[in-house]
Order: C-alpha cells, then sequence, then structure tokens
C-alpha cells in the first residue's frame, strides 16, 4: 500500500511542484489548500504530469474542526508537508496581524491534530530569511538567527520554535524545516510554475512580465550595495530540485533516519547570484533585452545571502541540479505558455 503524505498549501507554488514529485515517488497524495491564492484546478494539472490526479480538499487549516473531521475520514497519514502560509513580505509589514494569525495559527491546529492522530512526521517550509543579514557567508544551519525584519518572517522563525518546543515535549512527533533560499523557474511541462497576483514583489516573475509586456519596466533595487556589481546578492535555484528536497525528507522521516527529532536543513545552489547577473541569464536564455533601470534601494532588503548547502547534501543525499539558465528558461517558458493558453 502506498504511504499517504497530506500537501498543505498543495495547490500553491512550491506545494504543487512537491505533490508532484511525491506522487512520482510513489506517495499517494491529498492535498489541503484554501485557495486563497491558488486554483483548485492546478489538483487537475498535477495529475496531467503525474498520470495521478490527487485529491485536493478545500479548507482553511485555521478551522481547527474542519481539520479534526478531515483526519477523522483519513488514517494512516505518514507525513505532512505543510506550505500553507501567507507569503508577501510587504503586505505582512501594513497588516501583522493577518500573517500571525494565518500562519501561526494553522500551524499550531496542525501540531496539535497531529499529536491527537498521531501522526509521525512533519516537513516545515522555512525560509533563509531566518538568517538576517549574516556577517559570515555563505550560511550553515548554525548561523545564528537574526530578528526578524518583517512579520512574514517572523512567522517562520516562531512556527520553528513552535515546531522545536512542540517536538521536544512530545517523543512520538519529528519534524524537519527546511530552510529554503530562493526559488524560481517552473515544472518543464509547463504546467504549473508561479502565478503571483497582481502586480509580483518577487525578482523572477517581474523579469518575466516585463519580458512579455505585462509591466513597462523591472526595478533593480539598489546598485550602490556592497557587492561586486552593486546590486544584491540571493542563491535563486529551481523549483523542481527544490520540491525533490521535500521527498527526500519525507523518506529520511517515514525511514527513521532522521539522527534528532528536530531537523533543519538549508536548501540553496551554494552559489549567490546578483540582480543584474539574474537579468544577464534571463537575456541569455531568451535572446531578448529586459527593459529595466536602477532604482533606490528597496526597504528591508539584505545585502546578500547564499547558502551552504552541506548538510543537505550530505544527510538528505540532495543537491540542486539545474543551473541558473535553466531555471530562467523554464520561468520564461512558463509564462509564455500561460499569456498565449487559455486552459
Ligand atoms: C524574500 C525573502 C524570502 C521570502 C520571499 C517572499 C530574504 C533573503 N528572502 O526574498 O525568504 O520567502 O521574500 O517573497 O529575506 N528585486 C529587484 N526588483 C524587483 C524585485 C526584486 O531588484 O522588482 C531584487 C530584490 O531587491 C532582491 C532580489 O531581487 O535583491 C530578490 O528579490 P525577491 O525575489 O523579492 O526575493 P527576496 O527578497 O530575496
Amino acid at each position: 500500500m502506498k504511504k499517504k503524505v497530506i500537501v498543505t498549501g498543495g495547490t500553491g507554488y512550491i506545494g504543487s511542484h512537491t505533490a508532484v514529485e511525491l506522487i512520482s515517488a510513489g506517495y499517494e497524495v491529498i492535498l489541503i489548500d484554501n485557495l486563497s491564492n491558488s486554483e483548485a484546478s492546478i489538483a487537475d494539472r498535477i495529475g496531467e504530469i503525474t498520470g495521478i490526479t490527487p485529491i485536493l480538499e478545500v479548507f482553511d487549516l485555521c478551522d481547527a474542526e474542519r481539520l479534526e473531521s478531515f483526519l477523522r475520514k483519513n488514517s494512516d497519514i505518514e507525513a505532512i508537508v505543510h506550505f500553507a502560509a501567507f507569503k508577501a513580505v510587504s503586505e505582512s509589514v501594513s497588516k501583522p496581524l493577518k500573517y500571525y494569525r494565518n500562519n501561526l495559527l494553522s500551524l499550531m491546529n496542525l501540531l496539535e491534530a497531529m499529536t491527537v492522530h498521531n501522526i509521525p512526521s512533519l516537513v516545515f517550509s522555512s525560509s533563509c530569511t531566518v538568517y538576517g543579514q549574516p556577517g559570515i557567508l555563505p550560511v550553515t544551519e548554525e548561523t545564528p538567527v537574526q530578528p526578524a525584519l518583517s512579520p512574514y518572517g517572523n512567522t517562520k522563525q516562531i512556527g520553528e520554535e513552535i515546531i522545536r518546543d512542540t517536538v521536544t515535549a512530545n517523543n512520538r512527533l519529528k519534524a524537519v524545516s527546511l530552510r529554503y533560499f530562493n526559488p524560481i523557474g517552473a515544472h518543464p511541462s509547463s504546467r504549473i510554475g508561479e502565478l503571483p497576483r497582481g502586480v509580483p514583489e518577487n525578482l523572477v516573475p517581474f523579469i518575466t512580465q516585463t519580458a512579455i509586456g505585462l509591466r513597462e519596466t523591472l526595478l533593480v533595487y539598489g546598485n550602490d550595495y556592497n557587492t561586486p556589481d552593486g546590486s544584491c546578492i540571493r542563491d535563486y535555484l529551481h523549483v523542481v530540485d527544490l520540491a525533490k528536497a521535500h521527498v527526500e525528507a519525507v523518506n529520511r522521516l517515514a525511514s527513521g533516519k532522521n539522527k534528532t527529532n528536530y531537523e533543519i536543513f538549508n536548501l540553496g545552489t551554494g552559489n549567490g547570484t546578483s540582480v543584474l547577473e539574474a537579468i544577464e541569464s534571463f537575456e541569455r536564455i531568451s535572446g531578448k533585452k529586459l527593459n529595466y533601470k536602477i532604482a533606490g534601494r528597496r526597504p528591508g532588503d539584505i545585502e546578500k545571502i547564499w547558502a551552504d548547502p552541506s548538510l543537505a547534501n550530505q544527510e538528505l543525499g540532495w543537491k540542486t541540479v539545474s543551473s541558473l539558465d535553466e531555471a530562467m528558461r523554464s520561468a520564461w517558458k512558463w509564462e509564455i505558455n500561460i499569456r498565449t493558453k487559455t486552459d
């Protein structure tokens, strides 16, 4: 019998790619999503890619009673991979309580339900934002966590602490937090990808939307940073690579290979790329000149960060395989696909 894995936020960007990889690895996947930032049709698209359309349960994890009734009907769950959360940094600054309530209440409801229903394993979607601006690069998991720069970032930090304390109190529960660097790109089939609503905040969707004519000009937020070309540096990784790390984390917990009941892994390529280098990559793979101009710094941006992914390489047996250009090419193909097809 296939092992059952719940993917919360399963119709979202990273959730949908992870569902594809879990199904391909032989897991039975059930998606939970409140569709606040995604579409139900994503479940069908996952089915087009894998040949198996996962069940989608539409509800909000802040509704503890609804979660309880779902779990009463679904026993023998091996693991929960928890993506469901709000993620817009700037919105979190103007609406902090919306972020704290949603991101933390849903996590607490989930942990409580896991305890009651004896669901042994949780994989949590965390972020490199917990490191703030690190003094030493690249960052390892030992790099100190710094005060969060936004309520969004704080929900990831507090989320990790809630998990650690819950796992410490309940030795039947084990968890892995995955600290993502900057996921970009789309599935090679172009059936799923990033679908930002409104004006994108993130760099790569803004690049592709500018190139396709939806946005006039990309603003490069600052060229006076202490970096070789003056623009900020990040560690961009292909979302399919990132998705595969979740399969390894679930495998590790399911087979009891975890070394402690709460583990943390950085997920990145290990390479830093500046905003201007990302633009060059896009121009190289698309053959298009991007309309961009240098603007002032974006408040709250950190100057430079990239991962030391050695621990994930060793312990999860995972590493990124796609180059920046490959990831960028998939993002561009996806953008063209969603703007030229109506299905
Ligand atoms: C941040 C967080 C990340 C979080 C994500 C959610 C850090 C290090 N990362 O990503 O954890 O999950 O927000 O949205 O805190 N840029 C431009 N012009 C644009 C857009 C972006 O120049 O129009 C630049 C930014 O200044 C930054 C880089 O591109 O240097 C990447 O920005 P973005 O894609 O928004 O990601 P982060 O801010 O790194």
